[in-house]
């Protein structure tokens, strides 16, 4: 370890240069050896096996996960002492002493776990996620992790792919957003601040589309559709500054991403403008070969870096050919160089010549969680938590009577942190159990969490049954799709024998996905979606149910009403002939079945009502350049604080392609006080009606639009508005 970091033998160390600037002098100094290393990323890096490729430049980055479907898989935790002595390799023992980038799946919090995205994304709440974000981030900085790869935008409208848990639901817009407050938190005002994460929007493109919900499948799907709806959230996160994205594992049409020039280099790069990092999923690269469109690696090398991927993670098809592709003269310097220089752009923007190291721990920055971060923890489940059904059964008294909590969730805590948790505790978690426990004392019966005979005839003693039931975590995430949305086996079973005793029943469902609720709907009197809250789930449970916190979430995604419904979502296009209205069900879609779903997207109750003024317009027609303005006032009719989340939604009425008829454009947050009213303002752009046309041109039709506001997809006032020339 002879090198020194002296600026002045290292003159891209000066902090007065612009980090454009410090990539040249880089790069200018760089072999293509030490180059090619830039781009390699491999898997839990050794610092004393890996030594020498460490020395020799030969890596760019690690990736901390215990495998390639770590989502659902624990580890040791990352070792900040193991980063240190990689880092010191890099930064003292390299001739360039470029430091090394330590990644790591911070999805949904990181010691402290907050609601899985799909929950996040039922706040509907962008400071929220930014906050989460946030602390996040600074739990993750103190052990050596720079970069995440979070948020995840794929468009979920299939809920057998078990990935939709890790989503941001199916709207463009809801998920473009979050996601984009979420990139704000990982990355802060100052990404290269001691506290700052590196983002990783994933996973370009069209993931969520994958056949028949199997992860991993093909997807086929027209230019069009890519276009106006799955590249969407994805353009919104890169407009927000977003630092990498990462390829999808699919392909697209038959042209696997991790080779698809056309998206990467073409849309992604040259017409957004994307400055950053393209990176590939786990082996991603190597699976050309699989997909049958590359020879062997060396081939699929060559074909991901034409196709603009900048860096191969774990499969070493990069590393291992590269630098002969470049000699061959088959794949350009320039290529190389585009790539390097987005990396080193990337780590020299997070601060990482600066403060290659783990910092040791300070009060502002503790692992475990802190009252600060179980405070937020807790408001996030709080505001994740959608009520599906009541019939007046809740809130549930201070004094209930004897309560019954029964479910096979009764104390657990790791099965309610949801997946992709690598960090977080089971045993940090509060159970419902014991936040039932601290707020009734004798008052609270449990059976022994088996949902057996014993359990069930417990419930004849009761006065009311509160019923735990839903998913394990294990149940969603990567590579754990099913083929059905049934409750797992013999739940339903059991919550009938339940409901068939005839004594008041309350049912929380945990979930990482919408499953197919309608029988339990029927059978409970009330049902709150709980999803997989994480480390305040007992607490944010039980203020729900009590009342001290009315729910307030409302669904990211549509619930069908059978899997044989899917697919379906909220944005439907028009077809020839109308699918026939809900309360027409003799003319449904289906023969068997009615067609519309159980629960559509936006929808979630809460302990009070909300009364919707008639709709104001600013005017009715819009300048191409102009905005109106749609408002509309909301006042609480009930007794008790709630929150409403007031939504428009846009249709283009004649347009050179056929347009959703209905599409998610803005939201509000009201909450109300009993009797108290707001107005919910929405200023309307044209822009919020463009879309690419048949030719792929982006266009905004001059012409009639509707506008709908109201308390989800299904409900709401309908007004005419016009584009003007
Ligand atoms: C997943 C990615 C993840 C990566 C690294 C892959 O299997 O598809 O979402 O970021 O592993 O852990």
């Amino acid at each position: 370890m002879t090198n020194t970091n002296a600026p002045g033998e290292r003159p891209w160390l000066k902090t007065d240069l612009s980090v454009e600037d410090r990539v040249g002098l880089l790069l200018d100094q760089m072999t293509l050896a030490e180059k090619v290393g830039q781009t390699h990323q491999s898997a839990n890096i050794d610092p004393e096996a890996d030594a020498d490729l460490i020395e020799r430049g030969g890596i760019g980055s690690s990736l901390y996960a215990s495998g390639a479907t770590g989502g659902n898989e624990r580890d040791g935790g990352v070792l900040s002492d193991a980063i240190n002595a990689a880092q010191r390799h890099a930064v003292e023992g390299s001739r360039l002493g470029i430091p090394l980038l330590f990644a790591r799946d911070v999805i949904h919090g990181h010691r402290t776990v907050y609601p899985i995205p799909l929950a996040m994304a039922a706040t509907w709440d962008e400071e929220l996620a930014l906050a989460c974000a946030r602390m996040a981030a600074n739990e993750a900085v103190v052990d050596g992790v720079a970069w995440t790869f979070a948020p995840m935008l794929d468009i979920s409208e299939d809920p057998r792919w078990g990935r939709v848990a890790e989503s941001l639901g199916e709207s463009p817009v809801l998920a473009g957003r979050l996601g984009a407050a979420m990139v704000k938190g990982f990355q802060g005002e100052d990404p290269s601040a001691a506290t700052s994460l590196g983002a990783c929007a994933k996973h370009f493109v069209g993931y969520g589309l994958a056949a028949g919900g199997r992860d991993y499948d093909t997807v086929s799907v027209g230019q069009n559709t890519l276009r106006n709806l799955h590249l969407r959230p994805f353009k919104s996160v890169v407009d927000a500054g977003v630092m990498s994205v990462m390829a999808a594992f699919i392909d697209i049409d038959g042209v696997p991403m991790h080779a698809h020039r056309h998206l990467l280099r073409e849309v992604l790069k040259d017409e957004w403008g994307f400055k950053g990092v393209v990176v590939g999923d786990w082996g991603g690269v190597g699976q050309l070969v699989d997909q049958g469109v590359a020879t062997d690696l060396r081939d699929a090398a060559s074909q991901a870096i034409h196709a603009g991927l900048d860096m191969d993670m774990c499969s070493g098809a990069y590393a291992a050919h590269l630098e002969e592709l470049v000699q061959s003269g088959e794949v350009g310097m320039g290529m190389v160089d585009d790539a390097v220089r987005r990396i080193l752009r990337m780590k020299l923007s997070l601060g990482l010549f600066e403060r290659p190291y783990v910092e040791a721990p300070t009060a502002a920055f503790i692992p475990a969680p802190t009252p600060a971060s179980r405070e937020l923890a807790r408001d996030a489940a709080a505001s994740s938590l959608v009520l599906l059904s009541n019939n007046g059964i809740l809130p549930l008294a201070a004094d209930p009577g004897r309560l019954l909590l029964t479910g096979p969730f009764l104390d657990e805590g790791d099965a309610l942190l949801g997946t992709w948790v690598l960090d977080g505790r089971g045993e940090d978690v509060a159970s419902p159990g014991a936040a039932f426990r601290a707020r009734l004392g004798d008052q609270l019966m449990v059976d022994d969490g088996r949902f057996s005979d014993v359990g069930i005839s417990m419930v004849r003693h009761a006065d009311v049954t509160v019923a735990l039931v839903g998913e394990h975590r294990s149940r969603s995430g990567e590579d754990r799709c099913i083929s059905t949305l049934d409750l797992p086996a013999g739940q339903l079973d059991v919550l009938r024998e339940i409901a068939g005793l005839g004594k008041p029943l309350v049912v929380v469902v945990f979930s990482g996905r919408p499953l197919d609720l309608g029988p339990v709907l029927e059978l409970a009197d009330a049902v709150l979606l709980a999803w997989h809250p994480g480390t305040e789930s007992g607490p944010a449970i039980a203020d729900a149910l009590f009342g001290d916190v009315a729910p307030r979430g409302r669904l990211p995604m549509t619930f069908p009403r059978s899997v044989g419904h899917l697919p379906w979502s909220s944005h439907q296009r028009p077809a020839g002939r109308p699918i026939p209205a809900a309360s027409d069900p003799v003319h449904g879609r289906y023969l068997d079945a009615l067609t519309q779903p159980v629960l559509p997207f936006g929808f979630g109750l809460s302990y009070t009502t909300f009364e919707y003024s008639p709709l104001t317009l600013s005017s009715t027609e819009m300048a191409p350049d102009g905005t109106i303005e749609v408002s509309v006032m909301v006042t609480n009719t009930g007794s008790r604080a709630g929150r409403e989340i007031v939504q428009l939604y846009l249709r283009d009425l004649v347009s050179d392609v056929t347009r959703p008829l209905q599409e998610l454009a803005d939201w509000a947050l009201l909450d109300l006080e009993p009797g108290a009213s707001a107005v919910a303002r929405f200023p309307v752009t044209p822009a919020q009606l463009g879309y690419y046309d048949r030719t792929m041109t982006y266009r905004i039709d001059p012409g009639d639009a509707e506008v709908m506001v109201g308390p989800d997809v299904s409900h709401g006032q309908v007004a005419r508005i016009a584009v003007t020339t």
